[in-house]
């Protein structure tokens, strides 16, 4: 190992090496973590999350003038052990489907405190939002405020079907507000031809139409321009864009904070000036000011750099590369594959390697590859390695692509790890078979 090797920033708050060379994550050692409890592992760091969502209320406290609330995108880490964290710690959830909203209720959030987004919502999944009188349905269509009046009562009267002493559903539309932030096109979503929201010209017209529903309340309107953005700028932009619809009681602003996810790559706005920024443009366009209530949406930033995935090398080839197979790969971590999204790579008890690699995963095609420019030293079969920054988007977007069995989350905080969703079972994968 290389001696008096620091560790990279983009680990979760609290990492270390050891005296032993060895990752600590949580205060526990990834070596016996691995041993414990197999790879791969997705390996979160209990305190991180819960420092990140603290950073986040902080930096929103400056913010008196205004109510406001971040409301955490659940589907960048839908776990419950992740979703009760943060319901405790005074976060909302947003959620996009029947599915998170299922996770989201069950994991403890208060109905009121979820916001209910989709660009393609079911019927089933609207009745579901309306029953659980969910605090915001963002609406995105015009198709979707017709299932919402369908569904309320066939002539608009409130609560035909949902209990005539309901008050109406509060609803917020998203609309596109034309900015785009620089980011991977897959993950842009304010440009004006986007599959997400109102254009901001139908925005007013969707507006009077629910307006003229009896059991729906229009409070507010939605933006959400993209992920993984590095600048604050853009952000500005959507809120000086949205200004320019009207004034409303409500404002959600949606998520998109980037995080490094290598050494090497540029630092992120931290959570306070992002925040911060935010909040003083609102402020200007008379959206933070007493009496309006202000979201924020993040998913990646609170998320993101809490997790690490553990690996175990099965071989080492030399093919003009140097190629390290793990035991993981494009089912565990698609966004190398789906982005060309960047990680680093280290054996966890021999870090500051040298050895070009590529990192590749087990699956049966020559795009499972994790790391393409990986700096290992010396790996070799039974050698644990970690990708740090796997907290998001990770665990959200596995699969059993060949069969290969999803990790369990291991929740870790002061030298005590505690498995929060076990690894699947071959069983499990036929459980579902009719
Ligand atoms: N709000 C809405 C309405 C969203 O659609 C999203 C993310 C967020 C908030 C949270 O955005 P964040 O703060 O995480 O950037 N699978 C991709 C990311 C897709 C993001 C989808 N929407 C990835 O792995 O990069």
């Amino acid at each position: 190992m290389a001696t008096g090797t620091s560790l990279s920033h983009v680990f979760p708050l609290g990492s270390r090496l050891n005296e032993r060379g060895r990752l600590e994550v949580g205060g526990c050692d990834t070596v016996e973590l691995a041993r414990e409890f197999g790879t791969p592992a997705y390996v979160v760091a209990e305190e991180d999350l819960r420092e990140r969502a603290r950073a986040f209320l902080q930096a929103g406290e400056g913010s008196e003038d205004c109510d406001f609330h971040v409301v955490f995108a659940s589907k960048a880490f839908p776990c419950t052990a992740v979703l009760a964290l943060f319901a405790r710690e005074g976060l909302w959830c947003d959620v996009a489907s029947g599915g998170e909203l299922y996770l989201a209720l069950s994991a403890g959030f208060a109905p009121e405190r979820i916001v209910m987004h989709g660009n393609a919502k079911s019927e089933a999944e609207l009745r579901m939002a309306l029953e659980h009188r969910v605090g915001l349905i963002v609406i995105d269509n015009f198709d979707e405020i017709e299932h919402l009046q369908r569904l309320l009562g066939e002539d608009g009267v409130p609560g035909q079907r949902f209990g005539r002493d309901r008050e109406a559903q509060r609803v917020l539309i998203r609309v596109t507000p034309d900015v785009r932030g620089e980011t991977h096109e897959k993950i842009s979503t304010g440009q004006a031809d986007s599959k997400f929201g109102f254009s901001m010209a139908d925005a007013p017209a969707a507006i009077a139409r629910i307006e003229g529903i009896g059991g729906l309340a229009p409070k507010g309107l939605h933006a959400h321009i993209g992920s993984q953005l590095l600048e604050l700028e853009p952000f500005r932009r959507e809120v000086a864009e949205l200004a320019k619809l009207g004034e409303f009681p409500v404002w959600d602003l949606g998520g998109g904070l980037g995080v490094a996810y290598t050494e090497a790559q540029p630092r992120p706005p931290a959570i306070e000036d992002y925040v911060g920024s935010l909040l003083r443009a609102a402020r200007e366009h008379g959206m933070g000011v007493p009496g309006k209530r202000l979201l924020i949406e993040p998913g990646r930033a609170l998320v993101a750099n809490a997790g690490v995935t553990l690996y175990t090398v099965e071989s080492v080839k030399h093919n003009v590369s140097t190629w390290v197979a793990v035991d993981g790969g494009m089912s565990d971590n698609l966004r190398p594959m789906l982005y060309g999204a960047p990680y680093e790579a280290h054996v966890v008890d021999r870090f500051g390697g040298a050895t070009p690699c590529v990192l590749a995963g087990k699956h049966c095609e020559s795009g499972d590859v994790i790391v393409r420019h990986a700096l290992l030293d010396d790996p070799r079969p039974g050698d644990v390695i970690v990708t740090p920054v796997t907290g998001a988007y990770g665990y959200a977007m596995a699969s059993n692509y060949n069969g290969v069995l999803r990790p369990p989350v291991i929740f870790c905080r002061d030298g005590d790890a505690r498995v929060v969703v076990r690894r699947e079972t071959f069983e499990d994968l036929i459980a579902r078979d009719a």
